[in-house]
């Protein structure tokens, strides 16, 4: 047997002056499914979080709301602790920046860094100060005209009119986006740390093109070049020092032996995650917290540190952090997990479409969070690519995986264990071995490649269905004489749902737990995965596991969601504009992340660029309509038999009442979508949809079915 692993995972430590939104939970529902994953495999995490609570965002909000800033994070730690908790990533602790854990550590780490490896300078700068609020003023507290393409009111540090990137000084009749006054230069003395020193340079160089023990890579390979471009080749020296400190009024830490100045939030925020670590431990009694923070102990022990952060925060997480963890005699991490951000429905997130969607939101509306986390889960490859939610096919791929494949395995066979056979199982059924071979599994979890380990399980799900289709309890049930065959393949058919739960756990743990609960089984380990339930196990009652997603559901949320008021402006501006307080030093690194995010719907009429692939996915077919009639007591749909060469033709409802006489559409060509997936409606069931032309604006009125030129001929495919 292996020795346990032993790692401290972290997520980045959300600002305390925002609602968590679904952008946020790509990034924390990566790194719970993988701790989950972790525990299930018998190693040892410590999961950890806190707010990021300092900084002039969270200083002038909390003074907007009449709040201390003290008041305002208590408020939000709630909210966001409430909202992960909600969407079941579960932290063994969730702490505060503003602690004493991190001002011990903050101070620790600075004069480690300053005594020790004489690696903190001061000296004086010139910055825009806001006369009448007395405070100056970070770049994205002041305002001007693009010094390049003359655009009014953008921030500070780049224009979101033509994407150039600059200082604040060079904007055009600047003002204070706090007090609307014109700013003044002012200086002021700063402390520096040097990461231009050549010790630093040398270090990162390493550190970031380093690997872990079992031979990952330490930072993916987007995120080792981007690095590499950063810190230039060899000899070149391209890294500035970084600017940690702010003037009062700030809030945060003060620097020892420097009244008036405070930390940077940047210095304390991933301090912050030793903090919580600490705090964690001073309630746990049995975790030696040196072996995972202090360098000499850590190495000793062999414990891992791995930070889950989005691309954005690349640069804070693989230059600045590391540095000062190392000079100051504290562990490096050992691997970073950069994801990308969220697209919904193949655009930035919007206010005004509503797909700004917040976690508390989602809850309200009562949507399940297992749902979001299995589609995430689905959509994410260990890349920095960024992830689409395309609203219409989560509905799909929940539908039909989850409920479809895998909760109906047991809904359909429980109910005869519980009444026909006293709730206790038989013996599985020799004929479906669970044999299944679930490396691919394991080692697409190990790997964060969850859309791989989804698809693996997927394939195995499509196995069992086969199986509970080709033996149709149902129909056993019916038969004289048939008692012992239905009581194997129930048996079989739970013994293949107890399997699927517990590959799926890390995912869906709240339905998993559940699904312990009605197995009446010990929580999941993951070495007994397959085996299958001893004769006579008695099983409990099975209740409803998962519900189908309905359009009308994710239409309320958009609704929800839906900030009329907003203007096409405030959505062109990134996730988190408000909440950020930019760095000089991370406008280069700000400015990519901001190119990177999709804009092209935003303006237009039509839907989003897909790529051929997406295209690929929907199967056009020429299609003969066979037959065409009312439906009684719809008041919109025709009844449409549709031969697309195949055995029989297809049953199709089509919207299309209003504009056509049944008569004259039988024995027409026109062009459906065959491998929509069948619908269940009040008449029957549609398999598939015929495709029609109508006017959005009304202007011409009607709707228009699609007709192929002569000679094309039922089932040809049309691309
Ligand atoms: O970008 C952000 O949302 C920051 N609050 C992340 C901080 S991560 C860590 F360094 F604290
Ligand atoms: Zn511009």
């Amino acid at each position: 047997m292996t020795t346990p692993r032993k790692i401290l995972v972290t997520n980045a430590l959300p600002y305390a002056n925002g609602d968590i939104h679904l952008g946020h939970l790509v990034g924390y529902i990566q790194a719970d499914i993988w701790v989950r994953y972790q525990r299930m495999r018998g190693n040892t995490v410590h999961y950890v979080c806190a707010d990021d609570t300092h900084g002039t965002p969270v200083m002038l909000r909390a003074e907007k709301e009449g709040l201390t800033p003290e008041q305002l994070i208590n408020r939000v730690h709630g909210e966001h602790l409430r909202d992960f908790t909600d969407f079941g990533v579960a932290f063994d602790n969730y702490h505060s920046t503003h602690s004493d854990e991190n001002r011990w550590y903050a101070e620790d780490v600075y004069t480690r860094l300053r005594d020790s490896a004489k690696l903190i300078d001061t000296r004086s700068i010139e910055q825009f100060y806001d006369p009448v609020k007395e405070m100056f003023l970070p770049d994205r507290f002041i305002k001007g005209e693009c010094p390049k393409c003359g655009a009014a009111d953008q921030y500070g540090d780049n224009c979101e009119s033509c994407g150039a990137a600059y200082a604040p000084t060079e904007l055009k009749n600047p003002f204070s986006a706090v007090s609307g006054a014109k700013p003044v230069l002012k200086t002021s003395e700063h402390y520096f740390f040097r990461l231009s020193d050549p010790r630093a340079v040398e270090f990162l160089r390493e550190w970031t093109q380093g690997s872990t023990p079992d031979g990952s890579r330490r930072l993916q390979q987007e995120a080792a070049n981007k690095m590499k471009e950063w810190l230039g080749d060899s000899g070149e020296n391209k890294l500035s020092d970084w600017d940690i400190s702010r003037d009062a009024p700030y809030f945060g830490f003060e620097i020892p032996d420097a009244p008036g100045k405070y930390f940077y939030v940047w210095l304390d925020a991933p301090i912050g995650y030793f903090a919580s670590f600490k705090n964690l431990a001073g309630k746990r009694g049995d975790i030696d917290v040196a072996a995972f923070t202090e360098a000499g102990p850590a190495a000793a022990a062999g414990t891992e540190l791995i930070h889950f952060i989005g691309k954005d925060i690349l640069y804070f997480h693989a230059l600045f952090w590391p540095a000062m963890l190392h000079f100051a005699g504290y562990r490096s991490p050992t691997q970073l997990c950069v994801n990308g951000f969220l697209t919904v429905d193949g655009a930035k997130m919007s206010k005004s479409r509503g797909t700004f969607i917040t976690a508390r939101s989602y809850t309200e509306q009562k949507l399940n969070p297992e749902w979001l986390r299995y589609y995430f889960a689905g959509k994410s490859n260990a890349t920095m690519e960024d992830v689409d939610l395309n609203l219409d096919d989560m509905i799909a791929k929940v539908n039909s995986d989850l409920v479809g494949k895998f909760v109906n395995i047991a809904s359909r066979c429980a109910g005869f264990i519980a009444k026909r056979f006293d709730g206790k199982l038989g013996t599985h059924d020799a004929a479906l071995a669970l044999d299944w071979n679930v490396d691919e599994v394991t080692t697409a979890y190990e790997a964060r490649d969850f859309s791989r380990a989804l698809r693996k399980i997927m394939e195995f799900a499509d196995r069992a269905n086969g199986y509970v289709n080709d033996n149709k309890p149902w129909e056993l049930a019916k038969q004289e004489g048939q008692e012992a065959r239905l009581h194997e393949v129930c048996t079989t058919a739970i013994n293949i749902f107890k399997a699927l739960t517990g590959l799926l756990k890390p995912v869906l743990p709240k339905l998993a737990e559940q699904a312990e609960g009605f197995l009446n089984i010990a929580p999941f380990a993951w070495d007994n995965l397959l085996a299958p339930l001893p004769a006579g196990h008695a099983i409990g009652t099975y209740s409803h596991l998962m519900t189908r997603i309905e359009r009308k559901q994710v239409d309320a949320l958009l609704d929800a969601n839906r900030d009329s008021l907003a203007p096409a402006a405030t959505d062109t501006k990134p996730a988190k504009a408000e909440a950020k307080a930019a760095s000089s030093e991370q406008r280069h690194a700000q400015h990519q992340a901001h190119a990177a995010a999709t804009e092209t719907a935003e303006a237009s009429e039509f839907e989003p660029f897909i790529s051929i692939d997406d295209f690929g996915k929907v199967d056009l077919r020429i299609a003969r309509i066979v037959s065409a009639e009312h439906v009684e007591g719809a008041a919109k749909l025709l009844r449409l038999q549709l031969d697309i060469g195949e055995e029989k033709p297809r049953q199709v409802f089509a919207g299309i009442k209003s504009a056509y006489d049944p008569a004259t559409l039988v024995g027409r060509m026109t062009v459906m979508v065959a491998n929509l997936a069948p619908r269940k409606m009040k008449f029957g069931m549609s398999e598939g949809m015929v495709l029609a032309a109508s006017d959005a604006s009304g202007e011409t009125p009607g709707l228009f079915i699609l007709s192929p030129d002569l000679g094309a001929t039922p089932g040809m495919r049309v691309k």
